[in-house]
């Protein structure tokens, strides 16, 4: 090969290499704009779900009317028949454990006026007993409300319909996240807080739910 035929292959190999990391330029400035835009728009719809035309309006799209817990809790009474038993002849924790759960989700969806799905459910303890025969109720309430999630409160009562007996026998806190028809989460109506009682469970509920987002590694976004 000629000196001036390298001459010339080194120029072009030259321009080459440049125009490539020119290239290299654009794509990085276009994913830095992109990333900026992306970064913008999460801004903005953060600013929009943070703001609130009252203090008691919380969570959820505040463009969607908020409700009171009032609106969608939900109150479900069953006989404890004994298909439902274990090998001891009381009711099985994991049927009191399923019922909690559905009651909690028509709870959830009866909010969101959507479909929900449970993303978390904490510890239950079962404080006594419920014996076939008796009438279980299980009382629901929303406590919490994030932009898709919703904690809600469930507590079990087994009565003995013949002494009139109340039991406590549990309580559970579950978080459902409501979804769009494409399954991803979709928001949710904010909550009206209208009593003390509603007050503390919101706080309560807020702490939890950012306790459970620490545990699962998640950016506490809690307000
Ligand atoms: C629920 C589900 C759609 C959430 O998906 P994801 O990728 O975590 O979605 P996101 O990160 O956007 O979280 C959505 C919401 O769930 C909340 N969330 C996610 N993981 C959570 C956890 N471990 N505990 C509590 N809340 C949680 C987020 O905080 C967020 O709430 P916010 O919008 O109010 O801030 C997904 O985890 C899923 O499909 N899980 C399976 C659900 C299921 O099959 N359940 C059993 C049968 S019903």
């Amino acid at each position: 090969m000629t000196a001036r035929r390298r001459g010339t292959d080194g120029r072009a190999n030259k321009r080459k290499a440049e125009s490539g990391i020119k290239k290299v330029k654009r794509q990085t400035l276009k994913q830095d704009a992109q990333a900026k835009r992306a970064a913008a728009a999460m801004r903005a719809r953060k600013a929009e779900f943070a703001h609130h035309p009252s203090p008691n309006i919380r969570g959820g799209d505040p463009n969607l009317p908020a409700k009171r817990a009032e609106d969608s809790q939900l109150r479900l009474s069953l006989v404890m028949n004994p298909i439902l038993a274990n090998p001891l002849g009381n009711v099985h924790g994991g049927e009191i454990m399923k019922l909690v759960d559905e009651t909690g989700g028509f709870c959830a969806m009866k909010h969101a006026r959507n479909v929900t799905v449970t993303v978390a459910m904490d510890s239950m303890t079962f404080l006594s007993p419920v014996h076939v025969g008796s009438l279980l109720t299980l009382h629901a309430s929303v406590n919490w409300v994030g932009r898709t999630s919703m904690e809600v409160g469930v507590r079990v009562e087994a009565e003995n319909v013949v002494t009139g007996q109340v039991t406590h026998t549990n309580s559970a806190y579950l978080v459902y996240v409501a979804l769009d028809q494409f399954g991803q989460p979709s928001p949710v109506p904010p909550l009206r807080i209208e009593t003390e009682a509603e007050n503390r469970r919101w706080e309560a509920g807020a702490a939890r739910q950012a306790h459970r987002l620490k545990q699962a590694n998640k950016k506490a976004e809690v307000a």
